[in-house]
């Protein structure tokens, strides 16, 4: 530990490590599919907000504090106070473990899609992609729906082969540590993968029918801002998204240099992440166009589960294209592929990190016995009942590890360390002044975001949680524009407050 810390090369490098991670699956397979369930264009808008309100301060708040105890997590969160240790490993052993292991899987289905797309064995079936996804594939469907998460089945060979090279490859990248392996991978990646985006996102809307899908995709609902199951599904896509409750952004930026505009860093990072997510939301809507045209239907009923959502609206129209049907399937599962390992690395590296920073360990080792297990682990996800279980923990590990870590991140550091404190440590290592039209911005935003809830509790029913939700309002309101820094009041009470009340609607549900 006293021995030199890794440093990236440049700040480039740690842009794009931490774009890397940020952009992954989350924005084009579950993005997709979670906005899909969501009602499409009425989505965007409390993302969008999320985004602003919790998911920026909040990847500042990670990149701060990993740069400023030069720490991953959980050794970060004992130097603010040895009782808070636990969150940081909590956020490194249970939370990011678990969402690896089935991430991983999904990469796997990427690499076998790759390959199906070279001779498409979905094309004249009964069902089409659909059928081949969920019943050849993955060996899910059974009579009466999809198998339920005890029928299990022997593993799928194809997915168990794929599963193993996954598990290969993010061995080999990450042994061979951060510069020898993480960043040079990342600085070939990340160009590639938005050059591959670009090129499908042009490609797909020539698609007849690609208007309609758009125009679904892009049409705002206001009125899906009362329902808080969207909020729920919002905030949660945004922790998802920007890696962020994992202590991945910590152990990143424990490796800047001092000087440091973490600032901009954080921008770019988040601005970068969702501008993907919803540019690439035009080449998957433009696409479901396309499919419902085809089939004669509207663009929310070609799909049944939304989980498969990129695995059966890209094959069904790789069959029905008119041009080059093969080389749009391979380039957009390789996009994906692409996209899943540069974030999976990032974990992986980032649990390493951990450990390595609390204990005295041999880096081959750990990072071998991380992909064994890892792998063994993931065989669950492989069997016929695998999509039951991903469903099931997917929306565990976001809601009591994510945002739970967030919650817990934005108390301790707002209250214990101090977010005034965060503040000029950031500030000081070179970034642009919060006072400055950012920071007006953002307490704009946060009035609005006030303003909003009153509203909603106008219409509640009176008593005393509805008299307190307008006491809390009201003070609110009036400490956004009191307070010196509004990064510190949104980590003391702004955040803390949504997530609290998300995490109870959670689990009331
Ligand atoms: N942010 C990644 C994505 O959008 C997901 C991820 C999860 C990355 C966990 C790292 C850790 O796909
Ligand atoms: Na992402």
């Amino acid at each position: 530990m006293s021995e030199q810390r890794e440093q990236w090369q440049s700040t480039a490098g740690f842009i794009m490590a931490a774009i890397g991670s940020a952009v992954g699956l989350g924005n084009i397979w579950r993005f997709s599919y979670v906005t899909y369930e969501n009602g499409g264009g009425a989505f965007l808008v409390p993302y969008i907000l999320a985004l602003f309100i919790v998911g920026i301060p909040l990847l500042m708040l990670e990149f701060g504090i990993g740069h400023y105890m030069k720490a991953s997590a959980p050794v970060s969160l004992f130097r603010i106070d040895r009782r808070f240790q636990w969150v940081g490993w909590w956020a490194v052993g249970f939370t990011m473990f678990g969402i690896l292991v089935y991430y991983c899987v999904v990469i796997a289905w990427c690499l076998n899609f790759i390959f199906f797309a070279l001779y498409q064995p979905w094309a004249g079936m009964d069902g089409g992609a659909n059928a081949f996804f969920f019943g050849e594939f993955l060996g899910a469907s059974t009579e009466d729906g999809l198998r339920k998460p005890f029928e299990l089945t022997a593993p799928r060979f194809t997915i168990l082969v794929s599963l193993a090279v996954v598990w290969a490859l993010n061995g080999i990248i990450v042994g061979r540590g951060l510069r020898g392996g993480v960043e040079p991978v990342i600085r070939v990646f990340i160009p590639m993968l938005f050059l591959l985006m670009i090129v499908l996102v042009i490609w797909s809307l020539f698609l007849p029918g690609a208007g309609q899908g758009l125009a679904w995709y892009l049409a705002p609902d206001w009125s899906k801002l009362a329902d808080w199951r969207v909020w729920v599904e919002a905030i949660t896509q945004i922790f998802f998204t920007l890696s962020l409750g994992f202590g991945i952004m910590i152990a990143y930026a424990s490796y800047l240099p001092e000087r440091s505009n973490i600032t901009r860093n954080a921008l770019i990072t988040a601005f970068a992440d969702s501008g993907f997510a919803i540019f690439a939301g035009v080449a998957v809507f433009a696409t479901l166009g396309f499919m419902a045209q085809a089939q004669g239907q509207g663009v929310d009923q070609v799909v049944t589960s939304g989980i498969g959502l990129a695995f059966v609206a890209y094959p069904q129209v790789i069959s029905e294209l008119p041009f080059l049907p093969t080389v749009f399937g391979v380039l957009f599962f390789t996009a994906l592929a692409i996209a899943g390992l540069s974030s999976s690395i990032s974990i992986i590296q980032a649990f390493v990190s951990a450990l390595s920073d609390k204990y005295e360990v041999n880096r081959t080792k750990v990072v071998g016995t991380v992909c064994t297990v890892g792998f063994l682990m993931g065989i669950v996800f492989t069997t016929g009942a695998g999509i039951s279980w991903l469903d099931i923990v997917d929306h565990f590990m976001t809601s009591y590890g994510l945002v739970l870590v967030g919650l817990l991140e934005a108390l301790i550091v707002g209250w214990v360390f101090g977010g005034e404190r965060l503040g000029s440590h950031i500030e000081g290592a070179g970034s642009f002044r919060f006072s400055s039209h950012y920071g007006t911005f953002m307490r704009l935003l946060m009035t609005g975001a006030l303003a909003f809830t009153w509203f909603g509790l106008h219409q509640a029913e009176d008593g005393l949680g509805t008299f307190l939700g307008r006491l809390f309002v009201l003070l609110s309101i009036a400490g956004v524009w009191l307070q010196r820094s509004w990064l510190d009041y949104s980590l003391k009470i702004i955040i803390p407050v949504a997530l609290l009340g998300l995490l109870d609607r959670a689990l009331a549900q």
